[in-house]
C-alpha cells in the first residue's frame, strides 16, 4: 500500500467545492427510479442515462470530484463507443465504484440486514483498478426500531465487513468509502438518531482500527443526525446541523481527510441546506461535503424522462443541484439561490 497517493486520491475526492455524484445504483434499485418517471429499464436506457449525467460537462469539471459506479456501468461504452468510466476521467472527476452485493436477512437478528460481497473481494478489486477505479464504495444498512433494533450484533458484524472491506481496498491501492447508514425511515426522533449513528460510528471506527486501516487513506460516508421520517417534531435545519458537527467531531478522528454525506431520502433542498448550516459552522478538523444519489439525481431524472429530447434540460438539472451542494460544501449556499434558478 502506498499511503501518500491513497491519500492524494482522499484529498481530492472532498476538495473544496467539491462533492461526489453516488450513481451506483444497482439494476434493481435504477428500475425503481426509473419505473419513477415511466421509464423502461433496459442496459440501454440505464447507459443512456447515465451518459447524459457523465457528459453534464459543467458539473462534471467544476462540482464533482468522483462518480461512483456499478459493476454494469464500469463496463460500458457510451453510444459513440466511448468507455462511460472515459468520460468521467476527461472531465478530470475520479470515477469509483459500489463493490458491495447488497443486503442479506442476518440470521438470529429479526429484521436485520447484514451487507455481504466479501468473497473475492481482493480479485474484483484488482480488476476495478485495473479498468480505472481509484476508489470504492460499501454500504452496511442500520435500521432503527422500538423493538430493540439495532442490535449489538447487527452493529458489530456490519462494522466488521466495514473493516474487512476497507483494508482489502487500500491492499488494493483503492480509497475506501466507509458507509454505515443509518436508516432516518421511522418515527424516531433526531436525539434517538444521534445516540444510535454515535454508537455506529464509534464500532465502526473500533474495527477500522483493529483491522489496521489507514485513516488518511479513507472517506466516510455518513447518514445526518436528523429526524425519522415519521416524527411528529421534525428537527430544524440549524439543529441537524449542530448535533451532526458535535456528533462527529466526537467520534471521527482528525485523520480521516473527509467525510461526504449520503442524502438518505431527505428532499433536495434540505440536502442542501443541511450541508450548508455545517460548512457555516467552520473550525472542522476534515473537510464536510456531499455523495448523494437521489438529492443530486431526482431533478435530472425528472426533467430527462427518458426522452433525446430532455438530455439537454437533464443536464442542466444536474448542473443545478450540483453548484447549489457545491456552495453548500463551502459554507455559501442561500435559498433564494434556489429560486432564481426555477
Ligand atoms: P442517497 O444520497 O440517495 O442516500 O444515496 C447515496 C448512496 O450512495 C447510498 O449508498
Amino acid at each position: 500500500m502506498n499511503l501518500a497517493d491513497l491519500n492524494k486520491v482522499a484529498q481530492a475526492m472532498v476538495v473544496p467545492g467539491k462533492g461526489i455524484l453516488a450513481a451506483d445504483e444497482s439494476s434493481g434499485t435504477i428500475t425503481k427510479r426509473f419505473d419513477a418517471i415511466g421509464v423502461t429499464s433496459t442496459e440501454d436506457s440505464r447507459r443512456d442515462y447515465r451518459e447524459m449525467l457523465f457528459r453534464s460537462t459543467d458539473a462534471m469539471t467544476h462540482y464533482i470530484s468522483g462518480v461512483i459506479l456499478y459493476d454494469e456501468t464500469i463496463w460500458q461504452n457510451a453510444k459513440d463507443g466511448t468507455p462511460l468510466i472515459k468520460l468521467i476521467e476527461q472531465a478530470g472527476a475520479i470515477p469509483g465504484i459500489k463493490v458491495d452485493e447488497g443486503t442479506q436477512p442476518l440470521p438470529a437478528c429479526p429484521g436485520e440486514l447484514v451487507t455481504v460481497g466479501l468473497d473475492r473481494l481482493a480479485e474484483r478489486l484488482k480488476k476495478y483498478y485495473e479498468r480505472g477505479a481509484r476508489f470504492a464504495k460499501w454500504r452496511a444498512v442500520i435500521d432503527i426500531n422500538a423493538g430493540g433494533i439495532p442490535s449489538m450484533t447487527a452493529v458489530g458484524v456490519n462494522a466488521h465487513a466495514l473493516g474487512r472491506y476497507a483494508a482489502l481496498c487500500q491492499a488494493a491501492q483503492i480509497v475506501p468509502i466507509v458507509e454505515p447508514e443509518v436508516l432516518m425511515d421511522g418515527d424516531h426522533d433526531i436525539d434517538r438518531c444521534l445516540e444510535v449513528t454515535t454508537r455506529v460510528l464509534n464500532v465502526t471506527f473500533q474495527e477500522l482500527r483493529k483491522q489496521r486501516v489507514a485513516l488518511e487513506g479513507m472517506i466516510l460516508k455518513p447518514n445526518m443526525a436528523i429526524s425519522g421520517k415519521k416524527c411528529a417534531k421534525q428537527a430544524s435545519v440549524q439543529e441537524v446541523a449542530d448535533k451532526t458537527v458535535r456528533m462527529l467531531k466526537a467520534c471521527v478522528p482528525a485523520a480521516v481527510p473527509g467525510i461526504a454525506f449520503l442524502s438518505g431520502g431527505q428532499s433536495d433542498e434540505e440536502a442542501t441546506a443541511h450541508l450548508d448550516a455545517m460548512n457555516r459552522i467552520g473550525n472542522l478538523p476534515w473537510k464536510l461535503t456531499f455523495s448523494y444519489g437521489r438529492a443530486l439525481q431526482a431533478a435530472p431524472q425528472k426533467a430527462w424522462a427518458g426522452k433525446a429530447e430532455n438530455v439537454a434540460a437533464g443536464q442542466r438539472a444536474l448542473n443545478h443541484r450540483a453548484r447549489m451542494n457545491s456552495l453548500a460544501s463551502r459554507g455559501e449556499w442561500q435559498a433564494d439561490l434556489e429560486k432564481k434558478a426555477a
